[in-house]
């Protein structure tokens, strides 16, 4: 069974290759590489000691897609790619509508024709907005998103929800991962963001290495118990896991489901810094700075669903999320391109 992974050079569908892989799947990657590099596919295949297929392609060309489609019998799709810069998104949104929904909407009008009804979709609890509730139920309502990039995925849940209730051939399974961070335990694979990141742990990850000089901490008069925004921090293998489960809900015919992944505990800015000084033993230089815009207070997961229903559960806790970044970062100090 050959699963497609678009995106899958990147951060999260790497590593979702590599479990893939590990659990008996083939895979075939199309990727256009505009914010990943080809050697995460050599460490993939360095890690598994199987290969997998890659086209260097656009989920917006009709061309490669039918081609790969022509060339491989592909079951099921996880699809990863999409641009993801908040910031940027708000500077361009043309191109993040372009590049994310005519993308998926390209995507699965070429996966429809090759008789292959089977998506999971890389969600994002940035479509609960400023959540109704904490923790964040599925049944929570999707909220206002405070950029094109959050309005994006939300946009797509929608489009293919409307898909599968119009034809139940498909299966749709849209995951929304909470903040994901850590790398592969191997120090071979992890996170390697363009220029300054925007993220927290490859900022603080970066301060450690010395590239950077300290971390702005964005607000600390939040009503959160140390002022600094809460969020749910999951490990990058947890979360690839979570897609191999999710291939296994396809496979019985699920039809739509919608799952939370999450560790569903919140963690501030500052218990972040400190749980990586203590993992690592490096000490992380901070100042407080004024709040982020668009920022929340806080956001955080209930993720029973996903116990529930695909078996699965976050293994990894902040100390090994912390130790397994500082492993890839250190050890890589350019990311892929040393
Ligand atoms: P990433 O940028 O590392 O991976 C995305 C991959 O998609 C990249 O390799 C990029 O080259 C590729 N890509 C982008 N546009 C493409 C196109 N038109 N055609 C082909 N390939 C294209 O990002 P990631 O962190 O691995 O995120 C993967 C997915 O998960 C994204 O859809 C992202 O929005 C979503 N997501 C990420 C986070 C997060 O914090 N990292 C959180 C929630 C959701
Ligand atoms: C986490 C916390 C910041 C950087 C974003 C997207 C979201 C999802 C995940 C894709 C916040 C604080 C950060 C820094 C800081 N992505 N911070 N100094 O904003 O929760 O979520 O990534 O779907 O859509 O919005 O993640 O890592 O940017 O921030 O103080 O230099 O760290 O204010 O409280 P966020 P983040």
């Amino acid at each position: 069974m050959a699963i497609l992974v678009t995106g899958g050079a990147g951060y999260i569908g790497s590593h979702t290759c590599v479990e893939l892989l590990q659990a008996g799947y083939e895979v075939v990657v199309l990727d256009n590489l505009c914010n990943a590099s080809e050697k995460s596919l050599d460490r993939v295949r360095q890690i598994t000691g199987k290969d997998l297929k890659f086209y260097k392609g656009d989920i917006l060309d009709r061309e490669i897609l039918n081609q790969l489609f022509a060339e491989n019998k592909i079951d099921s799709c996880i699809h990863f790619a999409g641009l993801k810069a908040v910031g940027e998104s708000v500077q361009k949104p043309w191109e993040y509508y372009h590049n994310n929904i005519s993308g998926t909407l390209t995507l699965v009008d070429v996966m429809r024709q090759n008789q292959c009804k089977n998506i999971i979709f890389s969600s994002s609890a940035t479509v609960y907005g400023n959540p109704a509730q904490i923790p964040i139920t599925e049944e929570c309502p999707k909220g206002t998103c405070t950029n094109p990039y959050g309005w994006t995925k939300s946009m797509l849940e929608q489009v293919l929800t409307d898909i599968q209730k119009a034809d139940a051939e498909w299966n749709v399974i849209l995951l929304r991962y909470f903040n994901p961070i850590g790398a592969h335990k191997s120090g071979l694979m992890g996170e390697n963001p363009n220029g300054i990141p925007n993220n927290l742990m490859p900022y603080i990850t970066q301060v450690a290495v010395g590239k950077l000089k300290e971390l702005g901490v964005f607000g600390d008069d939040y009503d959160t118990p140390d002022g600094t925004g809460v969020r749910d921090y999951i490990h990058v293998v947890d979360l690839a896991v979570g897609h191999v489960k999710a291939l296994k809900k396809i496979e019985e015919n699920a039809g739509l489901c919608i799952y939370n992944l999450g560790t569903g505990h919140g963690y501030s800015v500052l218990d972040i810094v400190k749980n990586f000084e203590k993992a690592n033993g490096v000490k992380i230089p901070y100042v407080i700075k004024p709040r982020r815009a668009g920022d929340i207070a806080t956001c955080y997961s209930n993720a029973d669903k996903a116990e529930r229903e695909l078996g699965w559960k976050a293994e990894n806790g902040i100390l090994e999320m912390c130790a397994d970044s500082w492993r890839w970062q250190k050890n890589n100090p350019n990311g892929y391109e040393d």
